[in-house]
């Protein structure tokens, strides 16, 4: 079974995509890892990332997405949902085929009416509506677990925000990373999330867990050079909060890699000087994941 990795802050735009999508092609390229990443969002980045506007749109209208999926295969046992994944996806190079290495099952724009719609679904059967939810919620986690069969690694680009979704991501994944800006106002998004994570109900309650029985571990992104108050607070939040120690630079080259291009690439040519800083986090995250012969 895969290891399930999420992606995840309520705060959007911390680079919860492109650490999703970095670390996919970190796992595969250098673990060699069978990788899937699931685009959980309405907003697709995840999806835009790995296979371009029109790659998503033909998912989209062929209906390989996951909230196809999901609508699919809500009241039915799902089999066979390998048909919703697109193989051979991102913009970096096998190789030795030359093909895409990561798989992903694309997001869509219906991903928050379908949760809706299978939350009414449910709730017209007369249940009270905090059962249903948690039914829904218990639902999807299955439904995203069933992928863990084909991949040793699977990476939920969560949301920003709490949908059912991104709920039930948070309770499926082994490990969460939690990217975060290093600002005053992340340390609050943080705290939130990590009662989440470790479902317990204060910051009090999270400070007993000690680190290494977390589930979570933070990133900091967008870090800039010789910055004493992004230091010090960085340092401050290490304390309450486990922290990796590879942090990703504010950098031209990552916000570039953002850019999905038809022509494939190697991680140098993609990744240029964020490379080091790719390297650093994908051994710091993937170390405790073996990889699984065949
Ligand atoms: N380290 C970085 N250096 C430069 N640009 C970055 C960096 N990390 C992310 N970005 C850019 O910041 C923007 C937001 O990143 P991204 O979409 O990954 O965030 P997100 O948390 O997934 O956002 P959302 O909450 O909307 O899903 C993107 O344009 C991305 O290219
Ligand atoms: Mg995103």
């Amino acid at each position: 079974m895969a290891c399930f990795l999420a992606v995840a802050n309520r705060k959007g735009g911390v680079g919860k995509s492109t650490t999703s999508v970095m670390l996919a092609h970190a796992a595969a390229a250098w673990s060699g890892h069978r990788v899937l990443v699931i685009d959980l969002d309405t907003q697709c980045n995840a999806s835009l990332m790995l296979v371009g506007g029109e790659g998503w749109d033909k998912a989209r209208r062929s209906r390989r997405t996951i909230a196809d999926y999901l609508f699919d295969r809500f009241d039915k046992v799902a089999e066979d949902e390998s048909q919703y994944v697109i193989a051979n996806a991102g913009d970096v190079a096998h190789p030795r085929t030359g093909n895409g290495r990561v798989a992903l099952l694309p997001g869509s724009l219906l991903m928050e009416d379908i949760q809706g719609e299978l939350f009414v679904a449910q709730a017209r059967k007369g249940k009270d509506t905090e059962v249903v939810a948690t039914e829904v919620r218990g639902r999807l986690k299955r439904l995203m677990k069933h992928f863990g069969m084909d991949y040793d690694v699977v990476i939920l680009d969560c949301p920003p925000g709490l949908s059912f979704a991104a709920l039930a991501a948070l309770d499926l994944a082994n490990r969460v990373v939690v990217p975060f800006r290093p600002d005053f106002v992340s340390q609050f998004a943080i705290d939130r999330i990590s009662t989440m994570i470790e479902k317990v109900h204060t910051s009090e309650d999270v400070a007993a867990i000690p680190f290494a029985e977390r589930r979570y571990v933070c990133l900091p992104n967008y870090v800039r050079n010789n910055n004493g108050r992004e230091r010090l607070l960085l340092d401050q939040m290490a304390l309450d909060h486990p922290m990796l120690a590879s942090r990703i630079p504010l950098l031209d080259s990552v916000a570039r890699a953002f850019d999905w291009e038809e022509t494939k690439k190697s991680m140098v040519e993609k990744y240029a000087d964020a490379l080091p800083h790719l390297r650093a986090l994908h051994a710091e995250v993937f170390s405790g994941i073996p990889r699984e012969l065949d």
